[in-house]
C-alpha cells in the first residue's frame, strides 16, 4: 500500500468576538494534524512548511483587521511558491434593502485576503468563503 502523507495546514485568523475563532478552529477540526494560530502569534517567514495556508478574518468597513493586515504583510511577495491557500471571513448579517446596499459596496474581508495571498504566490484552491452572523454587532 503506498504510504500516505497527511496535508500540512495551518489555518491564521483573527476575531474581536471569538466568531472567527470559532469558524477557525472548527476548520482545524476537521483537518488532521493541522495548526490553527491567531495572525499574532503566526510566523510568517515559517510558512513554507505547509502544503495548505487558511486566513480569515472579521469583516472590520469591509476589509480584514489590522492584525490579519500585519501578518499578509509581513509575507515577502512571491515567497508562497504555490503554496495552496484560501480564504474566509465572518460578517454581519444586514437588515433590510440600505444596509444590505452598504455592506456589499465596501465588499469583505476574504476577497482581499485571498487576493494578498495570490500576490505572494500562493494557488487559491477555493472560493473565498464568507461565514454570516446570525447576531451582529453593527
Ligand atoms: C468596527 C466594525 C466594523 C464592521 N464592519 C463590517 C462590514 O463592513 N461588513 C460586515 O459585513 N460586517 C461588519 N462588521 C461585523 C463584523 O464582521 C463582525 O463583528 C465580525 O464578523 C465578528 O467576528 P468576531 O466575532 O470574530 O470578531 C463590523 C464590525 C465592527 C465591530
Amino acid at each position: 500500500m503506498p504510504a500516505t502523507r497527511s496535508v500540512k495546514t495551518l489555518i491564521v485568523y483573527d476575531s474581536v468576538y471569538g466568531n472567527t475563532e470559532k469558524i477557525a478552529k472548527a476548520i482545524g477540526d476537521s483537518i488532521a494534524g493541522s495548526k490553527v494560530l491567531r495572525a499574532y502569534e503566526a510566523d510568517y517567514s515559517a510558512l513554507k512548511e505547509f502544503d495548505l495556508i487558511i486566513v480569515g478574518s472579521p469583516t472590520h468597513g469591509g476589509r480584514l483587521t489590522e492584525a490579519v493586515k500585519d501578518f499578509l504583510g509581513k509575507i515577502p511577495a512571491n515567497s508562497l511558491g504555490n503554496t495552496c491557500v484560501a480564504s474566509f471571513d465572518t460578517r454581519a448579517s444586514a437588515e433590510g434593502v440600505f444596509m444590505k446596499a452598504l455592506i456589499n459596496f465596501f465588499g469583505y474581508a476574504a476577497g482581499r485576503i485571498a487576493d494578498s495571498l495570490k500576490s505572494k504566490g500562493g494557488l487559491l484552491v477555493a472560493a473565498p468563503e464568507g461565514f454570516i452572523l446570525t447576531y451582529s454587532h453593527l
